[in-house]
């Protein structure tokens, strides 16, 4: 089977370790690094947890490099309200062996996607200033970038941090409007996607019946990410927000949306962040966005992904 190679830019996160974790298991996917961004937590935390969540799976060889540690004009803002102090509570992690990989998030993205044999996609788990800094840095790279599958945005669904604005692009909306004006396909993974696409109550137990520390780390994770969301929304299950993202990449037929021109408001005293989806098309710009607004089998997609870190085995 042709393996999709792929660069992760992430702030775990819980759900971040998840997307991570399922790319890691997933054979249809070639992850050739993690760059981490500051969103969730700063940036030396984030990458903190990304070394540890690779080497929870056993794949401690990957290389995590670090990235901005700002978003482009605005301050961070870190959510450990949300995440916890660690950014990635609800397990003991061991510390990590390894440090970040030498070299900036922004060079490796660019001399990876450059160098490599066939085009490479992109998964924006985070704010989305990595991404845009390379494409600022490297224009050209746009020639061997096969997609760039964000998770970030919300216009049915509104937003989860203003009435108007979801988290990652709120945090950086000029980052995410240099990306939707790149040139390259990109598939938008928003609220309105990943709000239909809710973990099954109580699976965490279900994880953790399985035993094992990945496994079990990721029970621990899910039962943490579950009680912030659920008391913020009246809920009995959750949306793994980032997992959703890479699930959308690997199994699209689990998922349903629209091309269309998207972009996102920089400038609004109440929707700064605001990602503006044209589904009507009625502003005549150019399609620039698949927007994913639907999950045909929301069961299904968390057998699949339970099946995945089922494939990851911790290296101690
Ligand atoms: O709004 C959800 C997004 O913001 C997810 O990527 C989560 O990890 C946070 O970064
Ligand atoms: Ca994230």
């Amino acid at each position: 089977m042709p393996r999709t190679p792929v660069i992760i830019d992430t702030d775990p996160g819980q759900d971040d370790a998840f997307a991570i974790l399922l790319a890691l298991g997933a054979p249809e996917l070639e992850v050739l690094g993690l760059t981490t961004v500051a969103g969730n937590m700063g940036l030396a935390q984030t990458t903190d947890n990304a070394r540890r969540i690779v080497e929870l799976a056993g794949h401690g060889d990957l290389a995590v490099h670090a990235g901005a540690p700002r978003p482009l004009l605005r301050a961070p803002r870190p959510v450990p309200e949300i995440h916890g102090d660690t950014g990635i509570d609800g397990w003991d992690w061991a510390p990590a062996r390894q440090g970040p990989a030498e070299g900036h998030a922004v060079d490796f993205l660019v001399r990876t996607v450059m160098g490599h044999p066939e085009p490479v996609t992109l998964i924006v788990l985070g704010p989305q200033t990595n991404i845009a800094m390379a494409l600022r840095r490297a224009p050209e790279m746009v020639d061997n970038i096969a997609r760039i599958v964000f998770m970030g945005g919300g216009y049915f669904e509104g937003g989860n941090m203003t009435p108007a604005a979801e988290y990652n692009i709120l945090v950086d909306p000029e980052a995410a409007r240099i990306v939707l004006g790149a040139g390259v396909p990109v598939t938008a993974v928003p609220l309105d996607c990943t709000h239909a696409a809710c973990a099954p109550v109580n699976w965490s137990a279900t994880l953790a019946a399985h035993g094992g520390e990945v496994m079990l780390a990721c029970a621990g994770m899910m039962e943490f990410f579950e009680r912030y969301g659920n008391a913020k929304y009246g809920t009995a299950s959750r949306p793994l927000h980032d997992a959703v993202a890479v699930a959308a990449l690997i199994w699209p037929e689990l998922f349903e949306g629209r091309l269309c021109p998207v972009d996102v408001e920089c400038a609004g005293e109440l929707t700064t962040g605001m990602t503006v989806v044209d589904w009507l098309r009625q502003t005549g710009k150019p399609d620039n966005c698949l927007w994913l607004n639907g999950c045909t089998d929301p069961a299904e997609l968390y057998r699949r992904i339970e099946t995945a870190l089922l494939r990851l085995r911790a290296p101690h």
